[in-house]
């Protein structure tokens, strides 16, 4: 199996298991409480990303805040799409909707561009565009929900925008808002993202 420390947790086949996957500084049980509440009764896949920024756990590297290695993204996208396989079948579970934070949706969105397979859909919270892929690939039929934040000090307003263009671009079905939130996750979050889960999933 793909050398990703995880948490897995079991869960009911009648909705699509979750893949989790944190902010940096974060881990695999950061969002576990998350994906309890956003999906009662679904398998949950927590990974822990391998790259470290001072000692804190990321999933890509980067060259300083929103300064991505592009490079990087592309190789630990596939690794993390290769784990997801490799998990499906060990645990037996259906093709997950990724939930990611931060750092955490910005490899999320990475592989829906690149290794598309991978994912039934996405909640991206906080997201920013990773990378632009050479080729667009095709997400029809994939629905993918970003909340951005409207006084986020991270994310600029037109980067979230722009990646739900890609995304709207690629076929997916892409409902974006932005709330009256900074970076970090609020009731607004949860209550969208459990409406929206209950719908797509
Ligand atoms: C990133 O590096 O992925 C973004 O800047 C979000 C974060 O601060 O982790």
């Amino acid at each position: 199996m793909s050398d990703f420390i995880h948490h897995y947790e079991a869960g009911g086949a009648e909705r699509p298991p979750l893949l989790l996957l944190h902010g940096t500084g974060g881990d695999e049980h950061d969002l576990v409480p998350l994906g309890r509440t956003l999906a009662p009764g679904a398998a949950l896949l927590s990974p822990r990303g391998k790259v470290l920024e001072n000692g804190m756990p990321r999933f890509f590297r980067r060259f300083g805040e929103g300064r991505f290695d592009v490079e990087d993204i592309k190789l630990r996208a596939a690794e993390l799409a290769a784990f997801v396989e490799e998990a499906r079948e060990r645990y037996g579970i259906a093709q997950p909707i990724a939930l990611g934070f931060s750092n955490g949706a910005n490899i999320a969105a990475a592989m829906l561009l690149l290794a598309p397979e991978a994912l039934a859909g996405a909640v991206l919270l906080r997201v920013m565009t990773p990378l632009v892929p050479d080729v667009l690939p095709d997400l029809a039929g994939k629905p993918v929900l970003m909340l951005s934040g409207s006084a986020d000090p991270i994310v600029p307003a037109d980067d979230a925008a722009r990646l739900a263009g890609l995304l709207r671009e690629a076929g997916a079905t892409v409902q974006h808002q932005v709330l009256p939130a900074g970076h970090g996750l609020t009731q607004a979050d949860v209550n969208l993202s459990a409406r929206w889960l209950a719908e797509a999933a």
